[in-house]
């Protein structure tokens, strides 16, 4: 590949920073499952990585609850999945842009059962700058109320 092609070549591997796990399982709860993970950047005492194929497995029949930063490069699938996986029961929250904008937001985030938190401040996975993005916390299938918030997280 071109030095030109690989330079906006964009990583699909963010891990979510500690601090920010710690905000969300003081709110939800403690995380049982991380749905797309190695075991290096898993945030759940059990992973599904990319050999085993998250696309696979049943999230629903996991049990507790569950947490997806999926890669950004191909998202449709993943909230698709969100969306059909909570409607049999499982408990998901999924780190996401706030595309409101796209296909996938109006398809499977927009008026369904879900709570959608925009999150306030930006969050950092480098430790120093934030992302350049803003994200979204979509909490499928949980106790928390189907709505919109802005979540000041810290
Ligand atoms: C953005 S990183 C998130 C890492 C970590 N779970 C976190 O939240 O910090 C996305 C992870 O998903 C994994 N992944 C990609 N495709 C996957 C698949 N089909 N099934 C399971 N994991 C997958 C990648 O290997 C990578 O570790």
């Amino acid at each position: 590949m071109g030095a030109a092609l690989h330079r906006h070549r964009s990583r699909q591997d963010y891990a979510t920073p500690p601090e920010f796990i710690e905000a969300v399982e003081a709110r939800f709860g403690a995380l049982a499952w991380d749905l797309a993970a190695s075991v290096e950047n898993a945030k759940a005492p059990r992973h599904i990585d990319v050999a085993t194929n998250s696309f696979s497995a049943r999230w629903y029949s996991l049990g507790g609850l569950l947490w997806l930063n999926p890669p950004y490069n191909d998202i449709t699938p993943w909230v698709r999945k969100c969306h059909s996986e909570s409607l049999a029961g499982a408990k998901i929250l999924a780190l996401l842009p706030a595309s409101v904008g796209s296909n996938w937001y109006a398809a499977y985030v927009d008026g369904c059962a879900a709570r959608v938190l925009f999150l306030r401040p930006r969050i950092s996975f480098d430790g120093q700058n934030p992302f350049p993005k803003d994200l979204m916390l979509v909490a499928y299938g949980t106790d928390a109320a189907p709505g919109v918030e802005c979540w000041k997280w810290r």
